[in-house]
Parts: structure tokens; C-alpha cells; sequence
């Protein structure tokens, strides 16, 4: 069998599927984020550990064929900063992904000589390098410890094998690797004031990046040797999960934050149009996606606002597609990142009349998100990425109304995986099984089935596009106003 560990924002889980890559049995565990102060948003890695620990124990428990572990591969959400002294201790609790406490840091970085060029990205407020930066002025006696820097999944990667050891996918997120060359790079380390000794030895997701250490063979009840795989970035790793590998291959995911994620074959960077371009999973690919920082984070928002669940606001709309209301929404509840890398947007409707109803918010929250993610769908298209249809995954998913409206709004069929969706820890299973067995990537993460396609409606194009272009008005507009 082999696991695959999703360490994402608010739990962990773990999956466990069998030789052939099939689902035998998952735990979950849950932890909290905290934010000491407003814009701050920290983990205790020990929560980490122990959430891994519990899923595990459960796991035994109720599959025998647990017994039988041969691989494991982490994903992990990205970007954090876990910092470790020369004994591995951790020097303070992990500054997560959507901390922006470092947002005047990344801009210094961001304007640096070679540093998009190098990096590939805009150097974003809650990427890698500027948060060490922010130690670096505000925690000097912290920072001087600094002995390592581990992303979330490298550190359960140092649990697993006791090894400092990180994969591409992830370390793309740092702004201290060189994207196109898959190394770190010593000019980006430098402009970070970090060095290369502090960072972890690099290997392919798929790869494998050590062995199960002894001493959790025995606890966990293994014979070993289990392979570990050097792991992912959880939108790599779900990307492995639902075998978009290969150009033309992508992904939209409604989550907490929206993605819209494409395979490619070869390195294109476009900083410029707040697009991410990090190395894929397996070696020689990368994968390009626009992130909105609020996407069913928009829909839970009218939800606690209207005092109903997100469920409620949709079933309200009816099963059928409904031509653009007058009213608008920018669902920039958190600033955003594609297309606009503003730390410091905040949303807005417009349009609001006397008569406005909660259906009609509803609508425009749920128009506001798709028309961000056409924004992330026009700049992938600008680079030559090439999005016939789209897998459609996560939360947001649960709503036919929103698929639709998707569908229409970027002009793509939307299809969702059958039987449901096991995202980042399959793709981290597969990781761990490649990893262990050395058989091709390719023959393992293949698609998963998928229902029936959810086409764009053509009559309504134009009447969207119009729309749209509305949408986009209105974000210079507000603004200037903010
Ligand atoms: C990607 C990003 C998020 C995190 C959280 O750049 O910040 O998707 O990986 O899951």
C-alpha cells in the first residue's frame, strides 16, 4: 500500500490506497491557524506532527493493509517559513501562505535585480523570501539561529526520514530557487539574505528523497523499507491527483481560493501578469495557474452575513443559468493575487438597487468569482497555454448553478471527477508509489473518471462577456476610490 499526506490549512489527511492506486481507507485530523495580530497567520508545526500521528494510529486501526506500507509522499499548503536551529528545533511558530505581514519585504525583493527573471514570479506577500526578510528586521535574534528553512511538507519530509529535504514543486515557491533551472539559486538566496546552506537538499516530487526512519517503522508497526518521495505543493500535487501532467491538461479548483492550474511542457514565465509558474511535480514539466484568493471565501462570507449556509444562497438561484444581473461584485474580501497583486484591494458591489434581493448578491458574488477566474483563464491563454476543457475540484464544485455559470463565463466544458475526489493525498500517494516502485509517472497518474460535461451555454456568451467587461471596469474604478 502507500499513503499520501495532504498537510493543508486546516487538517491533515491521509490516504491510503493500495498497488494499484486505488483508495482503501483515509484519516483526517483538523488544527487551527492563528492570527496574534491582524494579517498574521501562524501554525505550530508540533500540530503537524501530532495531526500525522492520530491520522496514522487511525489508520492502522481499521486497514490491515496498512501493514503492508511500501511508499509515502507529502503535499503540503505552500510557502510557509519553518525555521529550525542547528538541532533541528523550531524557532517559532510557521508564518503560513496567506500571512501578508511581509508585503513591504516582497516588494523590495520583488523590484531587485534579476529576481522575476530568476524566480519566474512576482515576488508575492505571502511567498518564502520575504518573510525571512521580515525576521530578519523584526526577530534578529531568531533569525540568527536560523540554522534551516523548511516548507510545511519538508518538515513532515524531516519527521518521516530525518533528512532536510524538499521537492521542486514546492521549493518554486520560495523566490529563492531558480525556476527554469530547478536549483536554488545563489543570487535569489542572496537578495533574501539567506545562503545555501540553509536550505534543503533538492530532489524531484517523485523521486525518492529518503527512507522511513527506523524508529517510526517500529512505532508504526513496518517492516520497511518504505520509500519517501520528495513530495509537493499541494496544487502540483492535486494536479498529480487528477493526472493533469502534460500541456493541455489543467484544473479549475473552487476552494478557499480559486485556481486555475495548467500542465505545460516548457518554461514560459509571465510575471508580469501575476500569473505563478513553479516546476511540476515530475521532472521536466511545470505548471502555470492564476490564484484568487477568495473564492468560496466570498460565497461563506454572504452566508454568515445573510445568516444561512453558502448551500442555502445557491439553491435559492434554481437549477437554471440566468443572464447577468445588474449588479456586481469584486470578490477582493482579502486583496488579490492574479491579476491585479494587490495586498491591499478590498471588495465591492456595485449596482445595488431598492428592489436587490439576496438572490440577486448571490448571483453577483457567484459572477464575481467566475469573472476572476476569467481573468486568470486570459492571461494563461496570453502564454500560449492551450484549456479546451477543464477538470473541475473542490468545494465550490458541490454547486451545478456555479459550474455553469463557469463554463459559460470562460467558455470551456467543466467535467468533475466520478465518485469523489480525493485531490492533493492521491497525488501524494502516487508521488510515494512512483517514488518506491520507479514505475513511469505517466502510467500512474492518469485521470481519474469523469461525469459528464458541463457545457458553456452559447446563447448567453455575449450577454457575459458584456458582463465581464463591466467587471473588469470596475476594478480601477474602486480603486481609486479605496
Ligand atoms: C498557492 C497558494 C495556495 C496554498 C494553500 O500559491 O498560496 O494554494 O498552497 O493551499
Amino acid at each position: 500500500a502507500y499513503l499520501g499526506i495532504d498537510l493543508g490549512t486546516s487538517g491533515l489527511r491521509a490516504l491510503l490506497v493500495d498497488a494499484d492506486g486505488v483508495p482503501l481507507a483515509s484519516a483526517e485530523r483538523h488544527y487551527d491557524v492563528a492570527h496574534p495580530h491582524s494579517g498574521w497567520s501562524e501554525q505550530d508545526p508540533a500540530d503537524w506532527i501530532a495531526a500525522l500521528d492520530g491520522a496514522v494510529e487511525e489508520l492502522r486501526a481499521n486497514c490491515p493493509e496498512f501493514a503492508g506500507l511500501r511508499g509515502i509522499g507529502v503535499a503540503g499548503h505552500m510557502h510557509g517559513a519553518t525555521l529550525l536551529d542547528a538541532s533541528d528545533a523550531v524557532l517559532r511558530p510557521c508564518i503560513l501562505w496567506n500571512d501578508t505581514r511581509s508585503h513591504a519585504e516582497a516588494a523590495r525583493l520583488d523590484v531587485a535585480d534579476d529576481v522575476r527573471a530568476l524566480s519566474g514570479n512576482i515576488v508575492f506577500p505571502g511567498f518564502t523570501a520575504p518573510k525571512l526578510d521580515w525576521v530578519r528586521a523584526h526577530e534578529p535574534e531568531v533569525f540568527d539561529r536560523v540554522a534551516k528553512v523548511l516548507l510545511p511538507a519538508a518538515y513532515l519530509n524531516l519527521y518521516l526520514t530525518g533528512d532536510h529535504v524538499a521537492d521542486m514543486s514546492d521549493s518554486a515557491g520560495t523566490s529563492w530557487l531558480d525556476v527554469g533551472a530547478r536549483d536554488w539559486s545563489d543570487r535569489l538566496l542572496d537578495a533574501g539574505h539567506m545562503r545555501r546552506d540553509q536550505m534543503p537538499r533538492l530532489v524531484e516530487g517523485a523521486a525518492e528523497a529518503g527512507r522511513l526512519r527506523e524508529s517510526l517503522c517500529s512505532k508504526w508497526g513496518l517492516k520497511g523499507p518504505v520509500s519517501v518521495a520528495g513530495g509537493a505543493g499541494d496544487n502540483a500535487a492535486a494536479a498529480c491527483g487528477i493526472g493533469a501532467l502534460a500541456e493541455g491538461d489543467g484544473f479549475v479548483s473552487l476552494g478557499t481560493s480559486g485556481v486555475l492550474l495548467a500542465a505545460r511542457d516548457g518554461y514560459r514565465p509571465a510575471p508580469d501578469t501575476a500569473l505563478h509558474t513553479f516546476c511540476h511535480a515530475v521532472p521536466g514539466q511545470w505548471y502555470q495557474m492564476g490564484v484568487m484568493l477568495s473564492a468560496t471565501d466570498s460565497l461563506n462570507w454572504l452566508a454568515r452575513i445573510a445568516g444561512c449556509k453558502p448551500a442555502d444562497l445557491t439553491a435559492g438561484l434554481g437549477p437554471d443559468l440566468q443572464t447577468p444581473g445588474p449588479v456586481r461584485f469584486l470578490p477582493y474580501l482579502s486583496g488579490e493575487r492574479t491579476p491585479h497583486n494587490d495586498a491591499e484591494i478590498r471588495g465591492a458591489f456595485t449596482g445595488l438597487a431598492a428592489g436587490s434581493d439576496r438572490d440577486d448578491l448571490t448571483r453577483a458574488v457567484l459572477e464575481g468569482v467566475a469573472f476572476g477566474l476569467r481573468d486568470s483563464f486570459e492571461a494563461l491563454r496570453a502564454t500560449g497555454a492551450r484549456l479546451d476543457s477543464l477538470i473541475a475540484i473542490g468545494g465550490g464544485t458541490a454547486s451545478a448553478y456555479w459550474l455553469r455559470l463557469i463554463a459559460t463565463v470562460l467558455g470551456v466544458p467543466l467535467r468533475r471527477p466520478e465518485g469523489g475526489e480525493f485531490g492533493a493525498a492521491l497525488g501524494a500517494a502516487r508521488l510515494g508509489m512512483v517514488a518506491a516502485t520507479g514505475t513511469d509517472a505517466g502510467e500512474v497518474m492518469t485521470r481519474p473518471a469523469l461525469g459528464d460535461a458541463i457545457d458553456p451555454d452559447p446563447g448567453m456568451r455575449d450577454a457575459f462577456d458584456d458582463a465581464y467587461a463591466a467587471f473588469r471596469a470596475a476594478y480601477p474604478a474602486i480603486k481609486a476610490v479605496q
